[in-house]
């Protein structure tokens, strides 16, 4: 069977202006929050992304009527029926486990396959199920392949988190929208995309309070109505051409950011000796190598992202000195290191912590085991003398709109080709 594969051949510098398109972990949660209304809605600067097309056929297999066109869609659930999801579609990506919260609130059930997603070791979704089983609904996992969750009545409660998660955040608040009386999420994520999600729920007539800080209130409603909302910018695809224009540009200009939202890279790149220049809603960044070796440890928003670890760790190879990048949501997501190793990166992983030293990277060929490792290894192709053979991209194109296109009108010599598996 033929692949598709990305290559690339580095050494050329990036000139021109990127357009950042709907951050896709926001896209993800409000594409199946939608089911929630009892009227249609309309999505604006959604990302077209394979994991969007994912999430709007889910939406069909409901009954509900969608079109999706360029970045808009819309979505007619007023057909909508209460059908089981354990399917090949809801195992492919992770954010499919938002259908669960949005289901329980609208029909107080559903049964759900398992969710997949990028192998960053273990994910587990016990404080989604905390959540439910507060609010009053009983989670039957004894199936292998899917979860059956009902409730006879969502009755809002108190949840404290024990762990700080985007996930069970979104998804608590989903089910809480339409639960009766007042919710309190306590240690809830703080992440940009939390407040979109509420911001989107607010505007159907949810009344959430709070998102952005650890403590959300939200007081349940009988209806949501119909309404249009625009996706906010994606700060991961943003930081991750902030990275390749750290790497190889010069005066790259990339629009529609939101800089709040970059400060955690911005920090970061400045230490590195990266030159930014930041406007209202636009960065100018231009590479300045060699840089200085700096540390990095990801942490919850705001520090720095989990999501930007690989992206950023290119960049490390052009220090003067030897850099570290400890990972503490995800200890296990360095699967990207021994493929950098096969572009002669001088990098090791070692519980939670890689070490990454002065290289000149050589093309090789490489393989993205996730999402970000794969534009982590977009970057390094950049980097590297002659070229670079990128497998298993169906990855990038997960989270990435367009990259390769953005990339060549850029200047990078970068192409695919089908070859077989
Ligand atoms: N965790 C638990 N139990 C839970 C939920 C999470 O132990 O019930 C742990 C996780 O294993 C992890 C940590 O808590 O160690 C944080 O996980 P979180 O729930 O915040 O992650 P997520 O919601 O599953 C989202 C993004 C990820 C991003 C993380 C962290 C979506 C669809 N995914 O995942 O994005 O890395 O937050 O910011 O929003 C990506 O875009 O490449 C990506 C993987």
């Amino acid at each position: 069977m033929a692949q598709e594969v990305i290559k690339i051949r580095g050494g050329q510098t990036l000139k021109g202006s990127v357009e950042i398109n709907g951050a896709k972990n926001s896209s993800v949660a409000i594409i199946p929050a939608t089911l929630m209304a009892e009227a249609p809605v309309t999505l604006d600067g959604l990302p077209q992304i394979s994991d969007v097309e994912t999430l709007v056929s889910l939406l069909g297999d409901l009954n509900i009527k969608t079109e999706l066109n360029g970045t808009t869609l819309s979505v007619d659930p007023t057909q909508i029926e209460n059908a089981p999801l354990p399917n090949n579609k809801v195992e492919s990506l992770r954010a499919s486990y938002y259908m669960m919260g949005a289901m329980l609130g609208r029909f107080k059930k559903c049964v759900i396959g398992l969710p997949g997603g990028c192998p960053l070791g273990p994910r587990p979704i016990d404080q989604h199920i905390k959540g439910f089983k507060a609010l009053g609904a009983t989670v039957d996992e004894s199936s292998m392949t899917s979860m059956k969750i009902e409730a006879d009545r969502l009755i809002g409660a108190n949840i404290y988190l024990d762990i700080v998660s985007v996930g069970a955040t979104i998804n608590i608040m989903l089910a809480a929208t339409r639960a009766e009386g007042q919710t309190i999420i306590e240690n809830a994520a703080k992440e940009p995309e939390v407040v979109d999600v509420a911001n989107f729920l607010n505007s159907m007539g949810a009344k959430i309070t709070g998102a952005g800080t650890s403590s959300i209130k939200i007081v349940g409603v009988s209806h949501l109505h119909g309404s249009r909302h625009a996706i906010i910018p994606d700060r991961i695809e943003a930081g991750t051409y902030m990275c390749i224009a750290a790497a190889c540009g010069e005066s790259i200009h990339i629009d529609n950011i939101i800089p709040k939202h970059m400060e955690p890279l911005t920090v970061k790149l400045k230490e590195l000796g990266v030159t930014i220049e930041t406007g209202d809603d636009y960065m100018i960044v231009q590479a300045a190598a060699p840089y200085k070796s700096v540390d990095i440890k990801t942490l919850v928003y705001p520090g720095f992202a989990t999501d930007l670890q690989q992206p950023i760790t290119p960049l490390l190879f052009l220090a003067n000195g030897p850099s570290f990048v400890t990972e503490t949501i995800y200890p296990e997501r360095f699967r990207h290191v021994q493929e950098l190793q096969k572009m002669n990166g001088l990098i090791t992983a070692d519980r939670g912590t890689a070490t990454v030293k002065p290289s000149q990277l050589t093309g090789a060929e490489v393989y993205a085991s996730d999402l970000r490792a794969g534009a982590c290894l977009i970057v390094a192709g950049l980097l590297a003398e002659g070229v670079t053979t990128i497998y298993n991209v169906k990855h990038i194109y997960r989270g990435y709109t367009d990259i390769v296109k953005t990339l060549k009108a850029l200047g990078a010599d970068i192409w695919t080709e089908q070859v077989e598996a």
